[in-house]
């Protein structure tokens, strides 16, 4: 197991790659200095590549597999289903199980609909607001990501010099291509910063079609919003008539009722994405009866169209339905368990290698930064050059041995684990923490 190694199969794939495919592939957040490594089989919580390595996934397709590789009931529905029917041009009744499902599970869903991706589901989340309340701007937290929709590209991860006010932050476009009057029509608000949120939602209430909030931010280390926080965005909404949504597209995963469910605060409108479709490709929009109606069909005039050739998909539905009915609370309850075990063993293996650092999470979702400094937001997020040196020669320590976590030190855990994964995944980071100092990191990108 060497990591890079430019005879393995992966650098021939991805020289072979780089000629049909800019940067050659489709999904930058896969690509990894000097080349990606290139998948080839998954079984329970280990992943094989190209040359055969095998590596503990601490990944799961950035969440989407909370049960690991080859759940045999998902692979059981999806091969049942695909001798049936891949897709007619007509709806099934897979979807109507598994809408029954989410709105059971989900505090904040009366109703919902279902796309392809997460960004789907926020693209069509920020049209029924727009249409709802006939107002066009929408709000969104500074260092949140949440998919490619223009409108919320914003500020994900601008840097300093960009940043403009701490208590009104600039509106910066993540990406080239984003129109000057799609930027301007984001607010961008401080997160977790109670009392300059409430003054621009305040001085925006008027043009204010949604606020977007993610209960817990992947792209800021897991950090949670205060429930102050929560509770000022939630009832100065409610009071302006502007539509409160839940990106949980990542963070659905840490409850049997989501992260809605946790919090106590029911939003307006939640996006969905990830587990919900058992590993394939979905989104879902789900919210209050009175907001939902926009896509309602049979009213006519007819005031949101959503369509999409593979919404609802007979595939995605009977994988995504064998994939929730499996997360009992039960099944929640011991992926606690093993998140905890994860996370009290990191803060060991810290203080065992007299190395600064925190660790945090909560459920499935584990995050490590090599910095022990207090942060709540995308500015005080710890970004020293130590804390970058060390946590990404662990993910390159960690390659090499057996464990595969996303680069910038988030694990995502899942059910096909068990405590001797999770001890085997500490036992290599204890090991990388010991060998820190003697990283090469030139090829670390
Ligand atoms: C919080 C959040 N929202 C939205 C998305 C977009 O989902 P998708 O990649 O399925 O478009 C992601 C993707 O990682 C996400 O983490």
């Amino acid at each position: 197991m060497t990591y890079p190694d430019p005879d393995s199969s992966s650098a021939e794939l991805f020289a072979r790659a780089r000629k049909v495919m800019p940067g050659g592939n489709s999904r930058t957040g896969v690509f990894l200095s000097p080349y990606p490594i290139y998948a080839v089989h998954g079984e329970g919580c280990r992943v094989t590549d190209a040359d055969g390595n095998v590596r503990i996934d601490c990944i799961n397709n950035w969440s989407s597999l909370i049960h690991g590789h080859g759940n045999p009931a998902i692979q059981a529905a999806i091969s049942e289903q695909s001798r049936h029917l891949l897709a007619a041009g007509m709806p099934t009744e897979l979807e109507i199980e598994l809408a029954e499902l989410l709105c059971e599970r989900l505090p904040g869903v009366e109703q919902i609909r279902f796309s392809n991706s997460g960004t789907e589901g926020m693209m069509m989340a920020l049209r029924a607001a727009r249409a709802f309340t006939g107002r066009d701007m929408v709000a969104k937290v500074e260092g949140a990501f949440h998919g490619s929709a223009d409108a919320l590209e914003i500020s994900v991860a601008p840097s300093r010099s960009q940043w403009g006010p701490a208590d009104a932050p600039a509106s910066v476009p993540a990406t080239a291509g984003i129109p000057v009057k799609v930027r301007q029509d984001t607010l961008v608000l401080p997160f977790n910063n109670v009392e300059a949120t409430a003054r621009l939602l305040e001085a925006h209430a008027d043009e204010l079609a949604a606020v977007v909030i993610d209960p817990i931010v992947s792209r800021i280390g897991f950090v949670e919003a205060s429930a102050e926080y929560l509770q000022t965005v939630r009832a100065l909404t409610e009071k302006k008539g502007i539509v409160l949504i839940f990106d949980e597209v990542f963070s659905f995963r840490v409850g049997y009722h989501g992260a809605q469910g946790l919090t106590g605060i029911t939003p307006d409108l939640t996006a969905l994405g990830k587990i919900i479709g058992g590993g394939l490709p979905v989104g879902a929009t789900g919210g209050k009866a009175e907001i939902m109606e926009v896509f309602d069909q049979t009213k006519k005039p007819l005031r949101v169209e959503h369509g999409g050739t593979y919404n609802a998909n007979p595939l995605t539905m009977a994988a995504g339905l064998a994939c929730m009915r499996q997360m009992t609370p039960a099944a929640y309850e011991r992926l606690d368990r093993l998140g905890d075990r994860m996370r009290d063993g990191l803060r060991r293996c810290l203080k065992d290698h007299d190395l600064p650092g925190q660790v945090k999470g909560r459920g499935s979702l584990v995050g490590l930064l090599f910095d022990g400094k207090p942060f709540a937001d995308f500015r005080t997020l710890p970004r020293g050059k130590d804390q970058l040196q060390r946590i990404l020669g662990l993910h390159r320590f960690l390659l090499n041995h057996g464990v595969q976590i996303i680069p910038f030190g988030l694990m995502i855990l899942s059910t096909a684990m068990t405590e001797t994964d999770v001890d085997e995944v500490l036992e290599q980071v204890s090991a990388g923490m010991a060998a820190l100092p003697s990283f090469d990191l030139s090829h670390a990108g």
